[in-house]
């Protein structure tokens, strides 16, 4: 089943084109990797599958972007319900000045959870799932910057998911991080996947050869190529492609 569909996107900041009528299908329950050289428009494109793009001067949109077939820049859609189902975790962990604990409490708040038990249980929950909860659980309430950056990234995680997203996107968790916290967030993708439609940007070619379902390479703004991974990676039919994922060119 496709999840996210975007059609004839299109996104110019000013004058500037940044994205030139881009057409993609995301299923289902699939880890898709956006990969391209930088200032290619990949995290504009990830933000626009959640309308963060919404804030920006001079951003002007075209297109369609379909979560479950309903057109998320349709005028009757509701923003904040909209990032409730489409979740985001950013390239640097950004934890809130506040307990690890509070980090997730807070945005339940903020949706209508009340309920202290409530809250406790969704909290224990999302730093299970994040894998993080044996490193925390004799802490919680202590600052989240008391964790590592790896640790602080997988929090971020556990925040997006207590709101239960059915949708994550994530821009380049991994490029802060070091070899094991990496491994540790690419099992967790792997993990997550079964629940979740995960959208991820990296640079790291290796890393979205051994993560992802599907691949899309974008260049200058336009998808030059979308195919399941393992076939980009083996027989791309562009050449750009190729020479992309041969490092030919960053
Ligand atoms: N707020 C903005 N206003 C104007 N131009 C912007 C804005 N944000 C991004 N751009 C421009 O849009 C283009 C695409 O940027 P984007 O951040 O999407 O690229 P990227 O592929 O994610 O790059 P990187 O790999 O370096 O993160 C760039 O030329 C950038 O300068
Ligand atoms: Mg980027």
């Amino acid at each position: 089943m496709v999840k996210l569909k975007t059609e004839n996107l299109k996104l110019r900041f000013g004058k500037k084109e940044i994205l030139k009528g881009i057409t993609m299908e995301i299923p289902q329950n699939t880890v898709v990797a956006i990969i391209g050289p930088s200032g290619c428009g990949k995290s504009t494109f990830l933000r626009s599958l959640n309308r963060m793009n919404d804030f920006i001067k001079g951003v002007h949109i075209e297109g369609k972007v379909f979560l479950d077939g309903k057109n998320i820049y349709d005028r009757d859609v509701n923003v904040f319900e909209l990032r409730k189902k489409v979740g985001m975790v950013f390239q640097k962990p950004n934890p809130f000045p506040k307990s690890i604990y509070e980090n997730i409490a807070y945005g339940l708040r903020i949706h209508g959870i009340k309920d202290r038990s409530v809250i406790q249980q969704i909290v224990e929950k999302s730093l299970k799932d994040a894998n993080l909860w044996e490193e925390v659980k004799d802490k919680l309430f202590e600052s989240a910057f008391s964790l590592s950056g790896g640790q602080q990234q997988r929090l971020c995680t556990a925040r997006a998911l207590a709101i239960e997203p059915e949708v994550i996107l994530m821009d380049e968790p991994a490029s802060a991080l070091d070899p094991i916290a990496t491994n540790r967030l690419e099992h967790l993708i792997e993990k997550l996947k079964r629940n979740y439609t995960i959208v991820i940007v990296t640079h790291n070619i290796q890393q979205a050869a051994r993560i992802s379902d599907f691949t899309a390479f974008l260049y200058m703004g336009e998808l030059i190529e979308f195919d399941r991974t393992e076939i980009m990676f083996t027989a791309p039919k562009n050449k750009k492609t190729e020479e992309y994922i041969m490092g030919k060119f960053s």
